[in-house]
């Protein structure tokens, strides 16, 4: 029997963008509880430059095809699996938990022992086709187009459970966001508006501040050719900033202590730039600050997140799109620093 043959990116071995193969992988067939995502796009994330590039100290289970995030449509239903007509346009929350535990109970599937994310625990969606759990199935409404629902989900998921649970930031809050063109900070920005915050942001260049200004930012620095912990201090004041989001780590966070509020919170879902850093904890008991760790957020957060964006009121920006072909430029273009927002992968592409 001849099996039916899709294009896959495929990472057997770590490296460069030469380590992305374009290969012909047999279509996967869904299981009890699973179905088969005809994929139209997928959102490139940082996380899909340390899947192909690897982590030191972490094992990624190689040959893996990346691609937290993708939107498409429903292709086929596993056993048991029901409400999921064939043709239904779905984008796909990229955590989940396989076992039951206290936590998946409690919503926090994220602090399960064997919480997994698409494309990085188990094959994604850098393919024609995906097979993923049902309940990870977000349905798309018919006037949201495809490409920006591929684009939304894990950075606005991580961001929200940075900003909204972590730190549970207040209207009156100064909310500062390091890397402005960042997934994850274009998301932290625009829900930090949402709350009613002030809100000012890092980046480096000017072109990538003024992009922060109007994704919402009421004030933006430029890190490269002005003093930014200066720029800081003038726009917070004697009082400091109420709320840090960082995921840059060793370039900005061990400042970040110092430039709190009494009170203040430091929110941490990465560290970019290098996770070994001095930190001075003076300040940390003397003005009460905390500093929290922070990943990717819970299924109900999720849905909340999927409303507010197809409700128009949180708004993924796209940066550039590429074919499927082409994911080793994709690649540099994200890894370059260059892009502002998502980058796109065209698979089945349409709206
Ligand atoms: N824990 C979680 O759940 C979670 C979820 C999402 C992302 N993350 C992590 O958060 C970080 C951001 O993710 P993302 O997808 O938003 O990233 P992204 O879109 O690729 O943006 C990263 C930005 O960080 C800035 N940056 C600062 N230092 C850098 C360096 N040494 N190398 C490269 N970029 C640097 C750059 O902006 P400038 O040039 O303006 O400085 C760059 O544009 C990553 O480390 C990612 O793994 C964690």
């Amino acid at each position: 029997m001849s099996r039916r043959l899709m294009r896959a990116v495929r990472v057997h071995a770590h490296g460069g963008t030469e380590a992305l193969q374009l290969e012909d992988l047999a279509v996967p067939e869904p299981g009890p509880g699973e179905v088969r995502v005809r994929v139209a796009w997928s959102a490139l994330n940082h996380l899909d430059v340390w899947v192909r590039k690897g982590v030191p100290g972490h094992k990624f289970p190689l040959p893996l095809t990346p691609g937290c995030d993708f939107s498409g449509s429903v292709d086929a239903c596993g056993a048991g699996v029901t409400g999921w007509p064939e043709g239904a346009r779905v984008c796909v929350a990229p955590g989940f938990a396989t076992q039951q535990s206290a936590e998946a109970a409690s919503g926090d599937h994220q602090l399960a022992r064997d919480y997994g994310i698409y494309g990085e625990t188990c094959d994604g969606g850098n393919a024609e086709y995906a097979v993923v759990r049902a309940e990870n199935l977000i349905a798309v409404p018919e006037a949201f187009p495809l490409d920006l629902a591929a684009a939304f989900p894990l950075t606005f998921l991580t961001a929200w459970h940075m900003v909204v649970e972590r730190c549970a930031t207040q209207p009156w809050e100064k909310v500062l966001v390091h890397a402005a063109g960042s997934g994850v900070s274009v998301a932290a920005v625009q829900i930090a508006k949402l709350l009613g915050a002030d809100v000012m942001v890092t980046a480096g260049s000017d072109e990538k501040v003024a992009k922060g200004l109007a994704n919402g930012a009421d004030h933006g620095v430029n890190y490269r050719t002005d003093d930014w912990v200066k720029s800081v201090k003038e726009w917070s004041g004697k009082r400091g900033v109420d709320v840090i989001v960082d995921h840059v780590g060793r370039d900005t966070l061990p400042q970040g202590v110092w430039l709190l509020a009494k009170g203040g919170r430091l929110v941490t879902c990465g560290v970019t730039s290098g996770a070994q850093m001095e930190l001075n904890f003076a300040p940390i008991f003397f003005k009460s600050l905390s500093v929290l760790g922070s990943t990717m957020g819970g299924l109900g957060e999720m849905k909340r997140v999927a409303e507010l964006v197809f409700a128009g009121k949180l708004n993924p920006l796209v940066d550039s799109r590429f074919p499927l072909a082409e994911v080793a430029a994709a690649h540099d273009k994200l890894g370059s620093r260059e892009a502002f927002g998502k980058v796109l992968l065209e698979i089945g592409g349409g709206r």
